[in-house]
């Protein structure tokens, strides 16, 4: 009988190298996106899947990320006195959320490293992976429909996304083959961060996984690939290589809302975007922003 799966495992050891000076002594997953830490978006949508045991893989100067999910008395507090449930409400939400855990890295060795750092939580039981550079619109269903697929397969499930072919290098690139349904791919290869003359495909990994636990032991022996790094990307080649053994790898497409929170153009799209679409700040925010794109055309 398979078991529901519960557990989300979230890297965030990443240095944020690419918002120096912002992320010098805060780490990157708490930039804000609106109001609201980038990393709050990816544990919410674990939540609202049915995962409610989240491991963070964290490193140094990562204390923010525990702080955000505990409570804070004193602010609890005062906020009490002055009877301002509004505010309290948000403070509390994101304590109340899930059941947190934590683990260090150790050395920074990839991202396969990081996932392997989970072995001891996860145990025997599959698993779901968010990337907190991914934040998915939480209108669009991804992590449910691909929670679905591995009961269904007993495979690992990868989320999947048609890019530009220009931007492919960015990615981990999927080989495919069509399956019965059509959000379904079988996955016959995989390529770390491919250049585009080479690129398998243009349907990129964005960073959602559900894995079957043999994961873990393909990741104790998986070598240093692209980047000096054990890259998770090449564990799952091995996996999708071998169905008989591990019940293959399959892509979810996902054609909805997407932002990428990973790098500065494309933090500042998705602030943009999410504002534009809050009730609270829409309504005042999109004609500002028409009125000043317009202006564009005069510079
Ligand atoms: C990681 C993975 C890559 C995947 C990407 C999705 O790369 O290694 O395969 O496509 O996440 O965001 P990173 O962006 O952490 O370098």
């Amino acid at each position: 009988m398979t078991q529901r799966i519960t557990k989300a495992v979230i890297p965030a050891a990443g240095l944020g190298t690419r918002f120096l000076p912002a992320t010098k002594a805060m780490p990157k997953e708490m930039l804000p996106v609106v109001d609201k830490p980038a990393i709050q978006y990816v544990v919410e949508e674990a939540v609202r899947a049915g995962l409610t045991d989240v491991l963070m893989i964290t490193g140094r100067n990562k204390n923010a990320l525990e702080n955000h999910f505990d409570r804070v008395t004193e602010l609890e507090y005062t906020l009490e006195a002055k009877g301002d449930t509004a505010k309290l409400q948000k403070v509390n939400e994101s304590t109340d959320l899930a059941d947190m855990h934590y683990v260090r890295q150790g050395d920074p060795r990839g991202l396969g490293h990081a996932v392997l750092r989970a072995r001891m939580h996860v145990n025997e039981q599959p698993f779901a992976v968010l990337l907190g550079d991914d934040i998915i619109d939480e209108r669009d269903v991804l992590l449910t429909r691909m929670l679905e697929e591995q009961e269904k397969r007993d495979a690992s499930i990868v989320a999947l996304l048609e890019v530009d072919p220009e931007s492919i290098h960015l990615y981990g690139a999927a080989a495919v083959e069509p399956t019965e349904e059509a959000d379904v791919v079988r996955i016959t290869g995989l390529v770390e961060k491919p250049a585009k003359e080479v690129a398998p495909s243009n349907y990129a990994v964005i960073g959602r996984y559900v894995l079957k636990p043999l994961v873990f032991d393909i990741l104790e022996h998986t070598h240093p690939g692209k980047g000096g790094e054990i890259q998770l990307t090449d564990a799952l080649m091995e996996m999708a290589g071998d169905v008989e053994g591990t019940g293959g790898v399959y892509g979810v497409v996902f054609r909805g809302r997407r932002y990428d929170t990973g790098d500065k153009l494309d933090y500042i799209k998705a602030v943009v975007q999410l504002a534009a679409d809050r009730d609270d700040l829409g309504p005042e925010f999109k004609p500002w922003l028409a009125e000043y794109v317009a202006g564009f055309d005069r510079i």
